[in-house]
């Protein structure tokens, strides 16, 4: 940015002209450019989100078409548009996105287009004319290419992950850059719109409410709103040979369930009290933050559920503890968002010990059960050597940041009572809505409701490895 400057003042003294608005740099009034970071700053992910703007919206226009024939390979192909509403916080005279795989086409940044690199998980823009700082722009991307199974850090699926009829879409924690340009960190939520185009027979859904679908020439285009701000890894386009289930509960929450027409009756049976957790949670953690809920329901492809928001995505089943675990997400995860990866154990521990509350409401192990065998697993085990609330950017979903986070959670609410774990149980996600917050920030409420000093607390039970006594 300064080597920058010094040219343009040089060129400026070699012109003769210092007057009429050309001042030296470091003047006040004189705008200066650079590049934006191409990281949010994340520990773990350096590289994921970015520097020098905010995304307030995404447009997301895909059209898909699953392997054909099935099985092998298990490619799908994808030709998108992404119209991103940016605001740059810094002036900029190049961007960065994040995109992997796929092949783009055009950027156009306020109808201009735009140059391009690629580099790695990089996108690169440079628009001309430069952004200015404030000054929203929109940024349209045309791509399209292969879509795979991309996998994370830990070598699991992730992303866009095709499957024999359509796709299952989870991004925890920076996948969602598999399938469209995007700032792709939870401290840059935005709102979408959807418009995902499959052949006719499939549904294509995503976050929020369904606004439409319409068939024409063999394909469907289904149309999904997400108005409420949302971070990246929360997004969902998921494509199956889906029977979708709409109803509403009791207090007129709309409810939209996408089930895989292929599974048993079983494998989605544990939603059959989803209207009942979404009462017994509203009591906990105060009013359900979204417009809608619901669940996808698809194969075993990718092995694990993710709270992707307003409609979590389950593969092959699912289970009743994990059906409130979900649900828990949309507070504690989806709402209130980890400010930094490390910071998971604030989704992981609040979601699991909700899983252990609902159970003893609905007659099953009480949460001292539950805690107790948490206890019960043996000092020298390696399960106590996760550092809670620094569990490394492998240690993401370890059993410690579920188990041990929530245990944490039990222990503070036998430490601070009843009345102060309450009251930090509705706060929580009251202050930090629709944002995002640091463990700091959770001690610092911690210690505001309880009126006690728990740093030793704290210390102990997830800043430390080792069993707590
Ligand atoms: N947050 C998800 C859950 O607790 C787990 C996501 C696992 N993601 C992954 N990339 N392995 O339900
Ligand atoms: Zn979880």
């Amino acid at each position: 940015i300064r080597a920058f400057g010094s040219v343009l003042f040089a060129v400026a003294v070699v012109a003769g002209s210092p007057g009429a608005g050309v001042a030296a740099p470091g003047e006040p009034g004189v705008p200066r450019f650079g590049p934006g970071d191409d990281g949010a700053g994340d520990p773990y992910f350096p590289l994921a989100g970015n520097g020098g703007y905010d995304v307030t919206h995404y447009d997301l226009d895909i059209d898909y078409q699953p392997p054909d024939p099935a099985p092998a390979p298990l490619e799908g192909t994808m030709q998108a548009v992404a119209t991103l509403s940016v605001t740059p916080t810094e002036n900029l005279d190049q961007f960065n996105l994040d995109l992997r795989g796929l092949e783009v086409e055009s950027v156009v940044v306020r109808g201009r287009p735009a140059r391009f690199t690629r580099d790695d998980g990089e996108l690169v823009v440079t628009p001309r004319p430069k952004m200015h700082a404030g000054r929203p722009v929109q940024v349209e991307v045309t791509y399209g290419g292969t879509t795979g199974r991309p996998t994370d850090i830990e070598g699991a699926l992730y992303g866009w992950v095709t499957t024999r009829d359509g796709a299952m879409v989870a991004n925890e924690p920076e996948g969602a850059s598999t399938w469209y340009p995007v700032s792709d960190h939870p401290t840059d939520k935005a709102t979408y719109d959807f418009e995902i185009t499959v052949p006719e027979g499939l549904v294509a859904v995503a976050n929020g409410e369904l606004v439409g679908s319409r068939t024409s020439d063999g394909t469907t285009t289904w149309t999904w709103s997400s108005t409420e701000p949302m971070a990246s890894y929360l997004s969902t386009a998921s494509v199956g040979n889906y029977e979708l289930r709409t109803s509403t509960t009791p207090d007129g929450l709309p409810l939209i369930d996408a089930i895989d027409r292929d599974l048993a009756p079983e494998a989605s049976a544990g939603l059959a009290q989803t209207a009942e957790m979404v009462e017994f949670f509203e009591g906990e953690f105060g009013p359900y933050p979204f417009g809608s809920y619901g669940a996808i329901v698809d194969d075993d492809s990718i092995g694990y559920a993710l709270e992707t928001q307003t409609r979590p995505i389950y593969s092959r089943r699912a289970n009743e503890g994990t059906v409130a675990h979900e649900l828990a997400h949309q507070w504690m995860g989806n709402s209130v968002s980890p400010e930094r990866w490390g910071d998971i154990w604030l989704n992981e521990g609040w979601a699991t010990y909700a899983s252990w509350i609902w159970a003893e409401h609905d007659g099953g192990d009480t949460a001292q059960q539950s805690f107790d065998d948490v206890m019960a697993i043996p000092a020298d085990d390696d399960f106590w050597q996760t550092v809670v609330a620094d569990p490394g950017p492998t240690g993401l979903f370890a059993g410690a940041v579920y188990s041990r986070g929530a245990a944490t959670l039990y222990a503070l609410r036998q430490r601070i009572g009843e009345q102060a774990f309450g009251e930090l149980s509705r706060q929580w996600p009251a202050r930090f809505a629709d944002s995002t917050a640091t463990t700091a920030d959770f001690e610092a409420l911690a210690e505001e409701m309880s009126g006690q000093d728990l740093g030793a607390f704290f210390d102990t039970w997830i800043h430390s490895p080792g069993k707590p006594t």
